[in-house]
């Protein structure tokens, strides 16, 4: 390597870590890193026994392609239609029971314990392979 090019490399290992210790950064978790922990949550937690991400319904539907759908759900009793987003993953998780999917009315997901950070994460996952 050429001094200059050692030069280089060294400003370059020295802006990763500063961009690193960037306190902007800190403590508050990324999108990227939530989807990552989320995909090992969803292989650990049990959801895989009903739910594929290849477009398979299996006792539950899959859930690779379900964002910005238009979907008609059981809400209090009532059928609703609405278009799925971040808040409706986000509530399916954390209250099953609330909206149920009116093809799978019959079918029950059970309520898990789950932490806020835990259901965010889940649903950062999911989001993310929606939009591969
Ligand atoms: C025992 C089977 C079962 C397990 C385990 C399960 N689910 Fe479900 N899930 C279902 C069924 C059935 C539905 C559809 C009925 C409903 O909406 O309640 C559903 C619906 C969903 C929906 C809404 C999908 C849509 O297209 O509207 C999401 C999101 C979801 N589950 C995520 C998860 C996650 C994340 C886990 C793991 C923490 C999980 N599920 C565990 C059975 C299950």
């Amino acid at each position: 390597m050429t001094g200059f090019s050692k030069m280089i490399c060294l400003f370059f290992i020295g802006l990763s870590i500063f961009s690193g210790c960037n306190p902007s950064n800190s403590g508050k978790a990324t999108t990227k890193e939530n989807a990552a922990k989320g995909e090992v949550l969803f292989h650990s937690v049990g959801c895989t026994q009903c739910h594929s991400l290849n477009g398979e319904t299996m006792y539950g539907p899959a859930l690779n392609n379900i964002l910005k759908t238009s979907i008609r759900v059981i809400r209090e009793g009532k059928e609703v239609s609405l278009t799925v987003d971040r808040e409706y993953i986000h509530r399916s998780i954390q209250n099953p029971e609330y909206e149920k999917l009116l093809e799978f009315k019959k079918q029950k997901m059970p309520k898990t314990e789950l932490s806020e950070d835990q259901i965010n994460q889940l649903t950062d996952y999911l989001i993310s392979i929606n939009e591969k």
